[in-house]
């Protein structure tokens, strides 16, 4: 189920687990400045590196596949693999995977030249000796050691990497307007603002035809900013369904006919509700992200 045309079939897991490390990253960060002396010898405060712009090479649109990613997929595989085969005191798969971790953990300096010093190519020949005599806790420990270049690697770059390469963006969707033309995402969204506000004032100030011109400005907008969807939800006419579909679609009816009856408290009940169940719930999952990568970018 590939949803997400411009990125692996794990999106949704990914783009949760990025806003959970952002959200960490965002809460350690004071506490490590409040407390440097408490968490030093604990936890290390988190910093973001810039990672190498050799990377870049690894990711789309520059590579057809997020190699880079996959490569790390596999790397977890393969320690977990050697792991329970050192349990299961099994020498023959043991080997099969240390054949291929090794294998992908040098695929790392060798994608990325500057990361050379961030690996410990020394220790797979060890623990292939190691597997190979059958000393399951020397393969443990030195698993631990290789892990150990791992997560050190992941504090320092991770979220970053995952932000810059991984989170969706919205530069290159183009909206129609209505009045037929092109308009980009961010200028759909100044105008659906506007109409927001103008149906706001309108009701405020007692103009019954403005708020209810400005209502359906608001509706034509949406429309059009829903046909924009499937850009990144191909084939899946649920996320639209789920934001824009026949709920909304009601609020924005039952808006005109409380404006045209003169209802202004329900117009305003009403126009807090689709504030909520449209312009926030879409915001939650697409503008936090998009404005912390916005806010991350080099
Ligand atoms: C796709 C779901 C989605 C829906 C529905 C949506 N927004 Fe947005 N909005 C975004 C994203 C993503 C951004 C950040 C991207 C950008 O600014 O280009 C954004 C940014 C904005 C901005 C800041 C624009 C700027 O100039 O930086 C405003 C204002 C805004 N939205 C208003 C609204 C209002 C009002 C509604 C409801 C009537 C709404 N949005 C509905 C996704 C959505
Ligand atoms: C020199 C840096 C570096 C080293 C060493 C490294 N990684 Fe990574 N790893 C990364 C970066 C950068 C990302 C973020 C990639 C992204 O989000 O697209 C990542 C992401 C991952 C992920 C994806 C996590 C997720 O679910 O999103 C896994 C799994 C992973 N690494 C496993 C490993 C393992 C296992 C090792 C050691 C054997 C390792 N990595 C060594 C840099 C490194
Ligand atoms: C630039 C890419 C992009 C665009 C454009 C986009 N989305 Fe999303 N959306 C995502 C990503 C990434 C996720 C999280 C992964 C997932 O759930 O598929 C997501 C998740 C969602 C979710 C929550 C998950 C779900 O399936 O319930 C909803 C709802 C949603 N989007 C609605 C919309 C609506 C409505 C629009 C158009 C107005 C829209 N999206 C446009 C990228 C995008």
């Amino acid at each position: 189920m590939n949803r997400l045309p411009y990125n692996a079939a794990t999106a949704s897991y990914l783009f949760h687990v990025m806003i959970m490390k952002f959200i960490r990253t965002l809460f350690i960060l004071p506490f490590a400045l409040v407390l440097p002396h408490t968490s030093a010898g604990s936890d290390s405060p988190v910093s973001l590196d810039t990672p190498p712009a050799s990377l870049e090479k690894w990711y789309k649109p520059a590579n057809k596949r997020q190699v880079w990613l996959h490569t790390m997929f596999r790397l977890r595989r393969e320690m977990q693999a050697i792991g329970e085969y050192a349990e299961q005191n099994d020498p023959a798969s043991m080997a099969k995977w240390i054949e291929r971790l090794d294998k992908d953990y040098n695929k790392i300096a060798e994608m990325v030249p500057e990361w050379e010093k961030a690996i410990k190519p020394r220790l797979l020949p060890e623990l292939e000796m190691f597997a190979r005599k059958g000393d399951s806790h020397r393969v443990g420990k030195t698993l631990e050691m290789i892990q150990r270049t791992c997560d050190d690697c992941h504090i320092d770059y991770q979220p970053l990497v995952t932000a810059i390469y991984r989170s969706p963006h919205y530069d290159d969707i183009s909206v129609k307007t209505l009045d037929g033309g092109e308009q980009d995402f961010e200028d759909n969204m100044d105008d659906l603002s506007k109409s927001v506000n103008q149906i706001l004032i309108a009701l405020d100030d007692g103009r019954k035809a403005k708020a209810l011109q400005a209502g359906q400005r608001l509706a034509g907008q949406l429309k059009n900013l829903g046909d924009s969807c499937n850009h990144c939800h191909e084939d899946d006419d649920y996320p639209r369904e789920r934001i824009l579909g026949t709920d909304t679609r009601q609020h924005l009816e039952d808006l005109q006919t409380n404006i045209s009856a003169g209802r202004v408290k329900d117009s305003q009940k009403l126009m807090g509700e689709i504030a909520v169940s449209v312009c926030a719930r879409c915001h939650n999952t697409h503008r936090i992200v998009y404005d912390l990568r916005d806010a991350l970018m080099p």
